[in-house]
């Protein structure tokens, strides 16, 4: 097969598209530069077909991590175009918004309202404005990624050289167009740093809206951590919203907040929750989420029909299969299997993160070439791999002996290519980007 659709495409798309694409995690770039194939024309479970018919199992992010049951799962496709049969856009609302509603707030006892929306960043800034017009304050002292919306790239209005977004999952992003009247409103401190978040507390206390974190990206809270936030917002009187767009539902039903046993004021969901449908919901405590009465937020899009049905959809197959179970079982089995990989070919290695969401780096200072070369050749394999790894239910102990024997191949050239130095001739291609940057 020599047809090449996929990398003629984007081409086309970087003339005719800004930056590319939509979202910079979709970037070719990201991964491997002038290989990685753009484009797909079917996806179910984790299996890929691109736009020039070839196959790949999809040992990625699967779409970014939105398809945590996999790709076109049966029963949420079903729901949905049952739903779409029946026309999922109406001058009425949908009814599916009052059962989600419902559902959510029996997964979340602390819960008592729920309003929605479809895409994670605008949902963070709906809750932003929620705790905004709640606490009659402005800043928001925020650790983690929270989208692109104005409230969160406050934070990179600095003057200089300096990032401070770059600790928080991705580094560059620039806030060109966001006011600079808004610069100061946006505060980050570390995670799992109770000392840096109560500085802020101290100094700003009075003026604080929100505290904005994700429960856990990476790793765990240290005891006390959550607690300790929890009390300084409650000493505040500042507003604590819990983002689960990305790790919710991954640890446990429902978030991973419930696991750990912490209690927010609002928390937020998107991606998963509507397993490749646009869905986002943001729950809280009926005090807190009344205050969307002081403001306007309003959108058409918001009462389509398709969101909610797949969200009751996949909720109830969680529900039914244990995912977190399942993600933990085959992330582990993948990591393990690859840091053994690693150490027999003599390749230095880390694995990061939960289980389910695995992140791979070398340690070595042309890490971003050894990665972008594990990427071409697995892809060579028929195998879509980067630095990270979503495990999705449709990931089965079968994927990772397909990876892991591709991998044992591929890290004996690496080992080769670490100790002759010649990475990055063997790549053929240029090396993947870390993070925001303006496109050629
Ligand atoms: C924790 C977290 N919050 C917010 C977002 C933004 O969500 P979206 O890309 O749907 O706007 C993401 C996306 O990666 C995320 O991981």
């Amino acid at each position: 097969m020599d047809s090449n659709r996929v990398q003629v495409l984007y081409q086309q798309a970087k003339k005719l598209i800004p930056g590319g694409t939509q979202l910079l995690s979709k970037r070719p770039e990201m991964f491997a530069p002038q290989r990685w194939p753009g484009y797909y024309r079917e996806a179910h479970g984790c299996e890929v077909v691109d736009l020039d018919g070839r196959q790949y199992i999809d040992m990625s992010i699967m779409g970014v991590g939105s398809c945590l049951l996999g790709y076109n799962d049966p029963d949420v496709t079903a729901a949905v175009v049952r739903r779409i049969e029946a026309g999922s856009m109406c001058t009425l609302n949908s009814p599916e918004e009052i059962e989600l509603a419902e559902l959510l707030i029996e997964l979340h006892p602390w819960a008592r309202n729920v309003r929605y929306a479809r895409t994670g960043g605008e949902a963070m800034a709906v809750a932003v404005r929620i705790a905004r017009a709640k606490t009659g304050r402005d800043l928001v002292a925020f650790c983690g990624y929270h989208g692109w919306h104005d409230w969160y790239l406050a934070a990179n209005l600095v003057s200089g050289e300096s990032d401070p977004l770059a600790g928080h999952l991705l580094p560059g992003l620039e806030p060109g167009g966001v006011p600079s009247q808004l610069a100061g409103t946006a505060l980050p401190f570390g995670y799992n740093d109770i000392d840096q978040l109560a500085a802020i507390v101290r100094e700003h206390g009075t003026k604080l809206a929100a505290v904005v974190m994700e429960p856990t990206r990476a790793v765990h809270p240290r005891p006390g951590f959550l607690e300790g936030v929890r009390e300084l917002c409650d000493r505040a009187g500042a507003v604590l919203v819990l983002d689960e767009i990305t790790v919710g539902w991954r640890l446990a039903l429902g978030g991973a907040h419930l696991l750990y046993g912490v209690e927010p004021d609002m928390a937020v969901f998107a991606k998963a929750i509507g397993n490749g449908h646009p869905m986002a919901a943001i729950i809280g405590r009926a005090d807190t989420m009344q205050a969307a009465q002081d403001s306007f937020i309003s959108s058409t899009y918001w009462t389509e029909g398709v969101g909610p049905t797949a969200a009751l959809a996949t909720i109830r197959k969680m529900q039914q299969v244990d995912v977190p179970g399942h993600t933990a079982v085959i992330g582990t089995a993948l990591r393990e299997g690859l840091l053994e990989i690693a150490a027999r070919h003599g390749v230095a290695l880390t694995c990061s993160g939960h289980p389910a969401l695995n992140t791979i780096a070398f340690d070595h200072p042309d890490t971003l070439v050894l990665q972008t070369l594990l990427t071409v050749r697995m892809l060579e394999r028929g195998i879509l791999a980067g630095a990270n790894f979503y495990v999705s239910l449709a990931h089965t102990q079968q994927h990772v002996e397909r990876y892991l024997s591709a991998a044992d191949e591929i890290f004996a050239e690496l080992s080769e290519a670490i100790r002759t130095g010649d990475a990055a001739r063997r790549l053929g291609t240029p090396v993947r980007h870390a993070g925001f940057a303006r496109l050629a």
